[in-house]
């Protein structure tokens, strides 16, 4: 989480820095911070808040053309302007921003830095220190800082400036991500490209334990060692307006609004010249060779993965298992001989499921990971990967990926099915289908006046909320749970309905909202069986049916699809439902409480 831009160049940083930081947001936004450089003098000014609130506050004849910026998600100490960074060493000479979390800070500040005073609870503040500290002692700064981060256990992204020298900016990386984007008389830094699109096209990949030296010409990266390391840049592909809301309110509507073009751009993607869906040989040569596949994911990518499980075991009878990686790595299961892990991320960037990737490559096992951020670390760092192509998702709430990673899911289960001559994927015109569910999801997001209504109706004022389903219908419950928690704050659970009766049944009072999604036919009956037992003690209860399933009662139906890929369909009114709600209830829908978009901590 955090995000961190710098730059140095023959125009005013602060600009650069402010914009950068603005599209840094989503990783984090319980505070914010710049530090300009100008002939010896540093200019830091930082804010509780949001970057507008920062903007605010800075003043406006600010310059310099050295500069470091900082946006907050809170890891040590809360969220207060003490804490806010960049953070200053205790004459003022270095100053740092940080993203990650240094494990062994305690230790650090104990050993070297008894007789530092320290301004605020962060582990950042050690590194500063120690920067200065070995440079009283001797040290130049590219020696004192390379020193300091030999010392560091944990992750981190940082970049620093030295008042006594305004031609130089330095950065470093470990386990959390940072870019250098090269230009024409000046040189960023970034969490990521989006930060410095608006600056330049080109980018150099920075990697763990390299510290880079930036001056207005030129890039020098550096081993831990301090060897010099050539490396070339390469051209993004993101296109800026991708990045801009446009005439939306919020992203999270744009992104809900996106999937069906997103699903056509999926299946043109994977389609070869004859119109069939490939995926590349050696992923599917990876994949038949092993035993079982291990889904390791967290939050909504968990849930896609969940319904990747149904989809491969279905279609291409291999056994899937699926974990979340928070959980898997510290406590990994008995596995079988030739396990094959499957990473499903939207970020690349999360570090539960990147801890488990090394672990699981440590021990000699085979990687893949699935992923809409090209040249992120989980894609740099598997095996192989595949690639979502759903633009990029800025919203914290993810919606486009989570259909993107079931659709591009349900191509890889078909193409192994095929492989395989299981006479299930043989039969299954998986892009004709698909196209269907394209279709489906246009009638879904045209759907946002009944699901605003519905919303009013149901979610406005509740404190809790229950979202029954079974089967597939129940990871698509889970999902839309998570996204009503995450953005309207409500108390929300997905449930299997038929697990109800055992316990959380008691729960149920006059007026509960609890919605079932029912798009199964061989459950439809069960389904509707267990929203009569909530009706009997009082629930307000809804249904949203597929085509085909509907009851005359039910608020909502949604267009037929093929029944392996109605998740596809379904969850749209569930996100569109979150969406509503949280704007009834007055919320910040693309950036909600204690939350960040990439959560690159542990
Ligand atoms: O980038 P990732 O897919 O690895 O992120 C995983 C979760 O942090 C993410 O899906 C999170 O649950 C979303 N905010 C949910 O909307």
């Amino acid at each position: 989480m955090c995000g961190i831009v710098g730059f140095i160049g023959s125009k005013n940083a602060k600009d650069v820095l402010l914009n950068g930081l603005e599209k840094l947001e989503y990783r984090g936004y319980d505070s914010a911070g710049i530090a300009l450089l100008n002939h010896n003098e540093v200019y830091v000014v930082k804010e509780k808040g949001r970057i507008a609130d920062l903007s605010e506050k800075v003043a406006e004849n600010a310059f310099g053309e050295v500069g470091i910026g900082h946006t907050r998600w809170a890891t040590h100490g809360k969220p207060s302007h003490e804490n806010a960074h960049p953070h200053q060493s205790t004459s003022g000479r270095f100053t740092m921003v940080h993203n990650g979390v240094i494990e062994n800070y305690s230790l650090l500040k104990e050993e070297y830095l008894k007789e530092a005073t320290f301004i605020s609870d962060t582990d950042t503040e050690v590194i500063v220190q120690l920067v200065e500290k070995f440079v009283e002692e001797g040290l130049n700064t590219e020696s004192a800082l390379r020193k300091t981060l030999s010392l560091l256990h944990g992750s981190y992204a940082i970049s620093l400036i030295d008042k006594e020298d305004s031609q130089t900016l330095y950065a470093a990386k470990s386990k959390s991500p940072l870019l250098i984007g090269k230009g024409e008389g000046f040189n960023v830094i970034a969490s990521d490209a989006m930060a410095a699109l608006k600056e330049t096209d080109q980018f150099i990949e920075i990697m763990d334990g390299e510290m880079v030296i930036l001056t207005r010409s030129g890039v020098q990266i550096l081993s831990a060692e301090g060897e010099e390391i050539e490396r070339a840049a390469y051209t993004a592909t993101i296109d800026a307006t991708d990045i801009e809301k446009g005439t939306y309110p919020h992203y999270m509507l744009k992104e809900i609004d996106e999937q069906p073009a997103v699903t056509r751009r999926i299946i043109q993607s994977y389609q070869n010249e004859d119109g069939e869906l490939t995926v590349e040989q050696p992923i599917l040569d990876a994949i038949l060779e092993a035993d079982r596949v291990h889904i390791i994911a967290c939050g909504t990518s968990y849930h896609a993965g969940l319904v990747g499980k149904n989809l491969i075991e279905k279609l291409a009878h291999i056994p899937v298992e699926v974990h979340v990686s928070s959980e898997f790595g510290y406590n990994m299961p008995l596995l079988s001989e030739r396990p094959l892990f499957l990473f499903i991320t939207q970020s690349g960037e999360t570090a539960d499921s990147r801890q488990v990737l090394v672990k699981v490559k440590e021990m000699g096992y085979k990687t893949l990971t699935l992923t809409n951020v090209s040249g992120s670390t989980l894609d740099r760092e598997a095996d192989h990967a595949m690639y979502l192509f759903a633009g990029p998702e800025i919203a914290v709430a993810s919606t486009k990926a989570y259909t993107a990673q079931i659709a591009v899911l349900s191509i890889l289960a078909v193409t192994l099915g095929r492989e395989k001559g299981i006479a299930a994927a043989k039969e299954l015109d998986l892009a004709v289908e698909l196209g269907i569910v394209a279709t489906a999801m246009e009638a879904m997001v045209a759907s946002k006046e009944l699901v605003e209504h519905i919303a009013g109706e149901f979610l406005a004022t509740t404190r809790n909320a229950f979202f029954l389903g079974r089967s597939v219908d129940y990871f698509v419950a889970m999902e839309a749970a998570l996204k009503l928690k995450e953005i309207s704050y409500i108390q929300a659970e997905g449930f299997a309905s038929g697990e109800l009766k055992h316990g959380t049944i008691a729960l149920i009072e006059d007026e509960t909202p609890v919605l079932a999604i029912v798009t199964q036919e061989n459950i439809n009956w069960n389904i509707r069986g267990n929203v009569n037992e909530v009706l009997a003690r009082g629930a307000n209860a809804c249904v949203f049916a597929m085509e085909g399933l509907e009851q005359p009662e039910d608020r909502l139906v949604i267009p037929h699809v093929h029944p392996l890929l109605t998740s596809l369909a379904s969850v749209i009114p569930c996100q569109l439902l979150a969406y509503y709600a949280a704007l009834h209830r007055e919320c910040d829908v693309d950036k909600p409480r204690n939350l960040a978009k990439s959560v690159t901590v542990e």
